[in-house]
């Protein structure tokens, strides 16, 4: 029996020194495994003598349980110590500030795009647009500016390059959205109620004028359209985004040649203390050119003049930006200042509607 204490002594120390789950099946192995040392002695059984047996198979079946228990007692220590130290490693204070990170803002012109789009949409107007390269065709004679008309001149225009020996007439940098009109005059047909923001371009830069702004383009086409309907649509636009009970638009005669009659479009403003109010005052403040679509124009588009009528206004996005959110220079709507950006920019989950309101609180 000595030989069956050896094998406990050897066999326990080993379980209870094997450090890892790996290190404890090859203690199993070799005590209880196939060709196992306990299990070896167990098959001697057979040959011994039936007295023999009587001490014998007793004390190493008690063996193999012991040992049994004794493995498993130590496998499961050895997963709870595991789990211990995974505990330990994984612990995280959830009670600890976050990490702050750099968030992007949504840039005002953005913004005021996204409002005005809003408002005109609750007016029943869809977006349109258009290439920011046309042909002098959209960007001119379409709209009645004919070859030697001055507007081409006072509009700066960048042209495109052509090729040497290309006679073709250049393409433009759309010096407004007004090309915009022709195209969903030709894409849908009469009747049309669409605005169209975009960048636009003209050869200036000064504190007020950058080469590169934008414009909204407004277009409304149906048989009975009228100047009161123009000045209604301006007025409550107007209302919903300076967020004002009252405004005041003031329409002087005016020349486009895209329209007839023609009015530059006027608000009422005060200027007090540097502080810009809308809708009250006596100061006047330009943002829109607008009229009746002219015959040509309708024509132009493919649409019968004599059936149809609409108006049309253009805006000033970076104007209407400045003065609802007192932003005082132009110029820094485009130098991508990150210190400007993050003063007027706006937070990303922002996001402008009628029934949320259009700006932030
Ligand atoms: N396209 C004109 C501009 O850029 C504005 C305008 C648009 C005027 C539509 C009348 C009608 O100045």
């Amino acid at each position: 029996m000595d030989a069956i204490a050896t094998l406990r002594g050897k066999y326990l120390e080993q379980i209870g020194a094997a450090p890892d789950a790996d290190a404890l099946e090859s203690v199993r192995l070799a005590a209880l495994g196939k060709k196992g040392e306990i299990s070896l002695k167990m098959r001697e059984l057979g040959q011994m003598s039936a007295e023999e047996r009587q001490t014998a198979g007793p004390a190493l079946n008690a063996l193999k349980s012991e040992v049994d228990a004794a493995l498993k007692a130590r496998k499961s220590a050895l997963e709870d110590a595991a789990l211990d130290a995974r505990l330990k490693s994984e612990w995280l204070d959830v009670t600890l500030p976050g990490r702050p990170r750099p968030m992007g803002t949504i840039h005002p012109i953005s913004q005021v795009m996204d409002e005005l789009t809003a408002i005109f949409a609750d007016m029943g107007f869809a977006v349109a647009e258009g290439p920011q390269i046309e042909s002098d065709w959209y960007n001119f004679d379409a709209l009645n500016i004919a070859p030697e008309h001055p507007s081409r001149q006072e509009m700066d225009t960048f042209y495109m390059h052509r090729a040497a020996g290309d006679e073709r007439p250049p393409h433009v940098l759309r010096t407004h959205t007004s090309p915009v009109q022709i195209r969903a005059m030709q894409n849908q047909g009469a009747p049309i109620r669409i605005i169209a923001p975009g960048r636009v371009y003209r050869m200036d830069m000064d504190q007020t004028h950058t080469p590169m702004f934008h414009q909204v383009e407004g277009l409304a086409i149906d048989r009975d359209i009228s100047m009161a309907q123009l000045k209604w649509t301006l007025e409550e636009f107007c209302r919903a985004f300076f967020e004002v009970d009252e405004v005041e638009l003031r329409f002087r005669a005016s020349h486009f040649p895209f329209t007839e009659p023609s009015a530059e479009v006027d608000i009422r403003c005060s200027w007090e203390g540097g502080q810009l109010k809308i809708g009250e005052g006596k100061d006047w403040l330009e943002i829109l050119g607008s009229g009746m679509v002219h015959p040509k124009v309708l024509q132009a588009g493919g649409i019968d003049p004599n059936e149809w009528q609409g108006f049309a206004f253009g805006m000033g996005i970076d104007r209407i930006a400045m003065l609802k959110y007192g932003i005082p220079d132009l110029r820094a709507f485009f130098e991508s200042d990150l210190r400007w950006l993050r003063h007027y920019g706006f937070a990303s989950l922002d996001q402008p509607s009628l029934a949320a309101g259009l700006s932030r609180v």
